[in-house]
């Protein structure tokens, strides 16, 4: 079977690499790819972006694709799960309909709210006035949303006032995130740490992945703005058990159980950002329709079983019947960011030092790369993710740390506490 990956990060790489390693894989396409996946034995990049679902769908017909894997979750958002199966094409992940549990956060709190799944207090406005009443009759600290997608961006934890109203006057009265900050949401600011739960769902049945968290702030100590994450780990300490058991029912059954009933069957990756209250109790932050990135990379290091086969028993909804091998190992994943990054950042840098560090249990994902003819250059703000696997969290960390020092590139940084809590 041939097997196509749309998009071009870290998390692509990751699937693309995993995917072909299967023994019922031919060949991996990743469109678009990025200089890793140029590279990677058994894949191929194709020159089709991410959000061209009409591309996209004739390159799969052309290319006699089997399965094809949707990263990033604007496609998803776009529909193109609906384009490929009005094509004929299996395409793995939710339908348009489904995906607005992560393409609209206002859809997401109201079907909450609706199923009882635990999560923050919260209002929804489009009027300017009414948001800006309502934030001072609630006062700091507020969280502040934008409704659709904002590529990471549309998030604003506010500490004080101020903070929080330029935030609501940029996306209401600004025009700031276009549409996607037309409608806000303003919810109650939670504290905790935060778990990146993710499964597998066929509809009915949710298999969950490996644990991880992530570390979403750019600087170490958890400080500074937010990224779209600066590294992450596998498995997470504090999912034990019991508050596994917790999550899948107070949260991720009735949030698949409430879809259906919904009449939207959801059929693809499910990611449940949470927070962990200090008294172990678990609310949602966010639902994703997709895999967590850079939490994927850690995750599927892990990873001893077919991918390809756990996405077909989710498919064809026998997620009940499939019991994936986990490494006993922890992996940590540590991202190496352009200066700048998250804010505006160069491209065309040069990055060297990557092939002589991989070793075993040592893997580098490329996330913005490109290569230029033989020189790989940066082409986006995240750019590697160095992720290693040891004995215990701590062995992964030193590895991975050891590593990513071989990695040169002018103005690129990363942080240095990935996988300590
Ligand atoms: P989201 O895209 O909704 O996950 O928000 C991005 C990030 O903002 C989350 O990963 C959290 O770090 C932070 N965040 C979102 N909502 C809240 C909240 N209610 N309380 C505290 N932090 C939040
Ligand atoms: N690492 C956060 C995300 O993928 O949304």
């Amino acid at each position: 079977m041939k097997i196509l990956i749309v998009g071009s990060g870290g998390r692509e790489h990751a699937l693309a690499w995993k995917c072909a390693q299967s023994p019922r894989v031919a060949e991996v396409l990743v469109a678009p790819g990025n200089g890793g996946t140029a590279t990677e034995p058994g894949v191929r990049n194709l020159p089709i972006a991410a959000d061209d679902i009409d591309g996209l769908v004739d390159c799969a017909r052309e290319e006699g694709i089997g399965l094809t894997i949707v990263g990033p979750e604007g496609p998803l958002v776009a529909g193109i799960v609906d384009a490929f199966e009005a094509a004929g094409l299996r395409c793995f992940g939710p339908r348009q309909a489904a995906a607005r549990l992560e393409g609209s956060k206002a859809f997401a709190k109201d079907f909450m709210v609706r199923h009882g799944i635990p999560t923050a207090r919260h209002r929804t406005f489009t009027d300017l006035d009414a948001a800006l009443t309502y934030l001072n009759a609630v006062g700091a600290p507020i969280v502040v949303k934008a409704d659709g997608l904002a590529a990471g961006k549309g998030v604003v934890v506010a500490d004080d006032l101020a903070g929080a109203e330029t935030a609501v006057r940029d996306m209401l009265a600004g025009n700031r995130f276009g549409s996607a900050g037309a409608t806000v949401v303003i919810e109650e600011r939670l504290t905790g740490t935060e778990v990146s739960f993710i499964a597998l769902v066929d509809g009915a049945n949710i298999l969950p992945l490996a644990s991880s968290q992530d570390h979403k702030a750019r600087d170490d100590g958890g400080r500074g703005p937010n990224t779209g994450g600066m590294g992450a780990f596998s498995p997470s300490p504090l999912v034990t058990p019991d508050l596994e058991r917790r999550i899948m029912d107070e949260i991720m059954r009735p949030t698949v159980a409430g879809l259906a009933a919904d009449g939207l069957r959801y059929v693809g990756f499910l990611y449940a950002g949470l927070m962990i209250a200090d008294d172990g109790t678990p609310t949602v932050l966010e639902y994703n329709c997709r895999l967590g990135d850079p939490e994927t990379q850690p995750i599927l290091m892990r990873l001893e079983s077919d991918l390809t086969g756990l996405i077909a028993a989710a498919a064809e909804g026998r997620l009940d019947v499939v019991r994936p091998q986990w490494s006993e190992q922890a992996s940590v994943s540590i991202v190496l960011a352009a200066g700048g990054y998250p804010g505006a950042y160069d491209t065309g840098v040069p990055v060297r030092g990557i092939a002589r560090m991989e070793s075993p249990g040592i893997k580098v994902f490329h996330a913005g790369t490109r290569l230029d003819n033989e020189t790989l250059l940066s082409a986006g703000g995240r750019v590697v993710c160095v992720t290693a696997v040891g004995p215990e969290l701590a062995d992964a960390r030193a590895k991975a740390y050891e590593a990513i020092l071989h990695v040169q590139m002018n103005g690129g940084f990363y942080r240095h506490d990935i996988g300590k809590q």
